[in-house]
């Protein structure tokens, strides 16, 4: 099969790009550097981004022989300045390093940028960048920070920004433009996927049985159906783990769902008990997405051994590709976190070939065409995606009163920043994950609002998110309070009964009010070690816009029904503040944990 082969540079977009090219018809694979060879059924190749400089001893080159193939190569950040660097051209490492939006101007006549306007806005993120090329290749874009920002010559493409992000309007059209270099073939898409899947599941079962652990999200149901429809009903049996980091009433929605569906091989275990006597007082992220993983498999291997007594089982997972690249896909990609399908214990189950990921090659919105491809309704498949770890990862644990880290000359230049903005704010005493050019960040959000006589706009909230998280090295995101936040004071907080009983039902009060917005790709929302002055706890609301959860833009609520869905929650006694997030992915990722 004729493909396009992506190499893997340690980028946390990798697959993306693979993703997109897929998208465009083409069949995409992903390769190492250090492994790649030519063949014929290359027609093209892509250097991913990275997280290293191009420029560091250690970082990663390709021994490939580009002069002498007649394939094209696009080069996106770091595949762009290593492709400049190895046609003998010059990287510089950049002191400003640059996130998020930027606008440039292109050559409209250039290949990449055919059909479009010259000013194009895209997604940067980068520190280093190209200063200098050699003779016979055109510049064909520039921003306000860089004069190298996409260059072209015969068959070599850069692109310094993400064209693979959603971010990047018109970077499907750069993409296509360069597969038209490539080939005017369009024949890869979900449905012939399908039977490719079905086929390889069989191949592996043989005749062994499959159990498959159910989370109730869109993944699991599509593994599911997928291993019913390749082995057969009476071959596949499931479990559900209730561990208490459900929304309300969610385990119960999943039985009665798959009723509907006609599946009765379902086993409900009730963990919840277990769960929260293992992460009493744990307060690290990575350490509780470790807890809950092992737990789970310990729980679900205790299962197996009952099963294995009468039958050989393969365990299925539903895992997707985002699942696995976040882990770290390569040995030179940076750990944005574990995922609780990739702890030590599974990886071990992996090796040993005790398990099948048959959708692991897919990303959520690809996920959902192929449950359709597989007949399931509508409804179940367009839920909103809910991560395994579940509320685990939306109650920030915190066992201090007092923050250790001293802030007050960045929170003064915060308030500088916001002059422009007629706004104020103060940085939060508590951390949160976010992914900020390949690598993972734990850093501090930051709360802003208006000043009484501004006009309050979404179109500032964007543009002063950016500044500040480009601007403030301790800022990992920014969320918005429509009223001026007083003091706030750090408070402990742990993964208890009580406290998630309380974040479920303010979830479940939000989410009925948002239900409808179809818009909403995701709503987290998260319970925080923060009490207000009047000792209540605060909360924010992550509403976002995404297509893969790759990336993800911020849902612009209307001011008002935000005010009244506000509101409504702080009807239920003990919840202070809520927020609303108002970052993008990158620098946040979607969940806080
Ligand atoms: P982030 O927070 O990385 O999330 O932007 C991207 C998407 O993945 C979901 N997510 C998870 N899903 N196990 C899962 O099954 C996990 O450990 C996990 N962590 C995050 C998240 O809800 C979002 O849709």
């Amino acid at each position: 099969m004729k493909k396009i082969a992506i190499v893997d540079f340690g980028g946390q977009y990798t697959h993306l790009i693979a993703r997109r090219i897929r998208d465009l018809g083409i069949y995409s694979e992903i390769v190492h550097p250090e492994s790649f060879e030519v063949n014929d059924d290359i027609i093209g190749i892509i250097f991913s981004g990275g997280p290293q400089s191009v420029n560091a001893e250690d970082a990663f080159r390709i021994n490939l022989d580009i002069v002498n193939n007649n394939i094209p190569i696009l080069g996106i950040c770091y595949g762009h300045q290593l492709l400049a660097k190895m046609v003998g051209g010059e990287i510089e490492s950049g002191e400003n390093k640059e996130y998020g939006f930027t606008n440039i101007t292109c050559q409209t006549d250039a290949i990449l940028f055919n059909g479009l306007e010259k000013e194009q806005k895209v997604w940067m993120s980068h520190g280093d960048h190209v200063c200098k090329l050699p003779k016979d290749f055109k510049i064909t874009a520039s921003s306000d920070s860089i004069k190298i920002a996409a260059y072209e010559s015969e068959k070599y493409f850069g692109l310094q920004f993400h064209p693979e992000v959603t971010h990047t309007k018109n970077g499907m059209q750069m993409l296509e433009n360069f597969v038209t270099c490539c080939t005017n073939e369009r024949n890869w898409n979900v449905k012939s996927f399908k039977q490719q899947l079905i086929n390889e599941i069989r191949e592996k079962v043989k005749n062994r049985k499959l159990v498959l652990l159910l989370s109730g999200g869109v993944d699991s149901l599509v593994a599911l159906e997928l291993c019913i429809q390749a082995v057969g009903n009476e071959n596949v049996y499931s479990i559900h783990i209730d561990t208490g980091f459900m929304r309300l009433n969610e385990s119960k929605e999943i039985l009665e769902h798959f009723d509907e569906l006609g599946f009765k091989n379902i086993k409900i275990i009730e963990a919840e008990e277990q769960y929260l006597k293992e992460l009493y007082c744990v307060v690290d992220p990575e350490e509780k997405r470790k807890i809950i993983g092992k737990l789970f498999v310990d729980i679900a291997n205790k299962e197996l051994v009952e099963l294995s007594k009468k039958d050989e089982f393969l365990l299925v997972q539903g895992t997707i590709y985002p699942d696995t690249i976040e882990s770290g896909s390569t040995d030179k990609a940076a750990l944005i976190k574990t995922h609780h399908n990739r702890v030590n214990e599974i990886e071990k189950l992996i090796k040993e070939g005790k398990i099948i990921e048959p959708i692991k090659e897919l990303y959520k919105d690809e996920v959902r065409k192929l449950g359709e491809e597989l007949g399931l309704p509508h409804k179940l498949v367009h839920r909103h995606p809910f991560p395994g770890p579940g509320l685990a990862i939306r109650v920030i644990c915190s066992d201090k009163t007092e923050t250790e880290d001293d802030y007050t000359k960045e929170e003064k230049y915060l308030n500088e920043i916001l002059l422009e903005f007629d706004m104020q704010g103060k940085i939060l005493p508590i951390k949160s994950v976010g992914v900020q050019g390949d690598f993972r960040t734990y850093h501090h959000p930051a709360v802003v609002w208006f000043k009484e006589d501004a006009s309050k706009s979404w179109n500032v909230l964007n543009e002063c998110s950016s500044k500040v998280i480009n601007k403030l090295k301790t800022v990992n995101r920014l969320v918005y309070s429509l009223e001026p936040v007083g003091d706030l004071q750090l408070a402990k907080l742990f993964l208890e009964k009580q406290n998630l009983d309380e974040l479920r039902n303010v979830d479940a009060i939000l989410r009925k009010r948002t239900d409808d917005i179809k818009a909403i790709w995701q709503m987290p929302v998260v319970q925080l070690p923060l009490r207000n002055t009047e000792d209540k706890l605060c909360y924010v609301i992550r509403p976002v816009c995404s297509m893969d959860a790759m990336s993800a833009s911020v849902y612009e609520m209307d001011f008002d029904y935000l005010k009244d869905i506000i509101s409504e929650v702080q009807k239920i006694e003990n919840i202070g503040d809520i927020f609303y997030d108002i970052t993008t992915k990158p620098p946040g990722t979607i969940e806080w944990e």
